[in-house]
């Protein structure tokens, strides 16, 4: 067998409810005063209310930070860090998307080392200490609670990773009462991010292996089953809380075996013109897809039926065209819109948008199990603005 490392966290709590508990889990740490990382949005909508009555209840101070903003720009995470220092912030607890998880992230680490954000962009360069850690998702979603990764939005708009086992946190909790109010647009978007971490990973072409296969197979049996269900019911408890342990499972997988085209090539949407992660993923996704379909025929037939369960297994090729269709069907039964026209995309930006994707070919590129270059790139947005996904 290939030599193999599998990087996860080591405590998760699942339970509707759970963030009721978060205050007895700070006490394990010892904790004194936590800062509660959240947005604005998430707040407002109550849903840090149960954690922040646990914290008071376990005699923890908190100072709530609820400056995040989509894509956590640089300046944010460093403002909070800040905060941390200056109040004595012993711990850190994330409630929100993954802008606010990765903040948390960062700021844990920042608040505790002398190091500078600008120094640790990339892989491995952040090896001093963090305050503990804990993450609560409030979308299924970007599996950043078990990642190694925070992506940062840098001031001139590029987006950058940091990524080292210490962005891994102390505690996962997944709370899908939390989930239960993200709007239909939000609640596909964010799903079908996470089904691109889960089909990436699975085809990734230099790290993909037993472990995260198995994890990236589970997620997508879940979140496939249960997308359509909470776009159209967001109140379904129990389709919710498959989702979110469907991406967090996506999360796992893609922690291990990196996501590769479909990423690279959403990023320049976000960077340039200012669409969330979630939907510049589900705009370009079928069409890498059908574009990496020659190199990764095979492993996307093997996922026709775990996305479609009941579907009869055919031929490589018949199954993976099935299986790129389905992705497609649940894309627009979801609310995708059809074409990059959509979010403003023209003729004249595709050029730009492929320079920018290549610029992430040494961290995702490199992954995709077909080569590509910048005209390839083009090409592939090409299709993604005709809004045909077929040759
Ligand atoms: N670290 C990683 O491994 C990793 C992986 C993938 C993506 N990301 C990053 O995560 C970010 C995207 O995160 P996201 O897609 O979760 O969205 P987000 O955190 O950017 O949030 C999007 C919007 O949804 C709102 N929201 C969140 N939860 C809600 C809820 N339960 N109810 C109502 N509104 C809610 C937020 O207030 C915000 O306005 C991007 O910056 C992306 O680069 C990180
Ligand atoms: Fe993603």
């Amino acid at each position: 067998m290939k030599p193999l490392t599998f990087q996860t966290p080591s405590k998760i709590l699942i339970e509707a409810g759970a963030s009721s508990k978060i205050g007895g889990l700070l006490k394990g740490y010892k904790a004194t005063h936590v800062l509660l990382v959240t947005d604005e949005k998430v707040r407002a909508a109550g849903l840090t209310r149960n954690a922040e009555a646990a914290i008071a209840e376990a005699g923890i101070a908190r100072t709530v930070f609820d400056g995040v903003v989509v894509d956590a720009p640089s300046h944010v995470i460093e403002a909070a860090a800040e905060i941390c220092r200056e109040c004595g912030v012993d711990a850190v607890v994330a409630i929100g998307g993954g802008s606010a998880l990765d903040t948390a992230k960062l700021v844990a680490y920042l608040a505790k080392t002398p190091d500078k954000l600008d120094d640790i962009y990339g892989v491995d360069l952040a090896t001093g200490d963090r305050l503990p850690l804990l993450l609560v998702p409030t979308t299924a979603g970007t599996g950043s609670e078990v990642t190694p990764i925070s992506i940062v939005k840098t001031p001139n708009n590029e987006k950058k990773a940091v990524i080292s086992p210490l962005l891994i946190p102390d505690w996962v909790i997944l709370d899908p009462q939390l989930t239960l109010g993200l709007p239909p647009h939000l609640t596909a978007q964010t799903g079908i991010d996470a089904m691109a971490h889960a089909i990436e990973a699975y085809t990734g072409k230099i790290k993909k292996n037993p472990t995260s296969d198995q994890f990236a197979l589970k997620a997508l049996a879940l979140l496939s089953a249960n997308l359509r269900k909470v776009y159209t019911d967001g109140s379904d408890l129990e389709a919710r809380s498959e989702m979110l342990l469907g991406s967090m499972l996506a999360g796992m997988a893609f922690a291990n075996s990196p996501v590769a085209a479909v990423h690279a090539l959403a990023y320049p949407i976000g960077e340039i013109f200012d669409v969330g992660h979630g939907l510049s993923i589900a705009l370009v996704l079928p069409y890498v897809l059908e574009f990496n379909r020659p190199a990764a025929e095979a492993l996307y037939a093997e996922l026709s039926d775990v996305i479609q369960p009941g579907y009869r297994r055919q031929s490589d090729a018949a199954d993976a065209a099935a299986f790129i269709a389905e992705i497609e069907a649940i894309c627009r039964d979801c609310g995708v819109p059809g074409s990059l026209s959509a979010v403003g995309i023209g003729e004249g930006d595709l050029s730009k948008l492929a320079k920018g994707a290549m610029k992430h070919a040494e961290r995702l590129l490199v992954n995709n199990p077909r080569e590509l270059d910048d005209d390839q790139a083009r090409a592939i947005y090409a299709k993604a603005l005709a809004g045909a996904s077929r040759p």
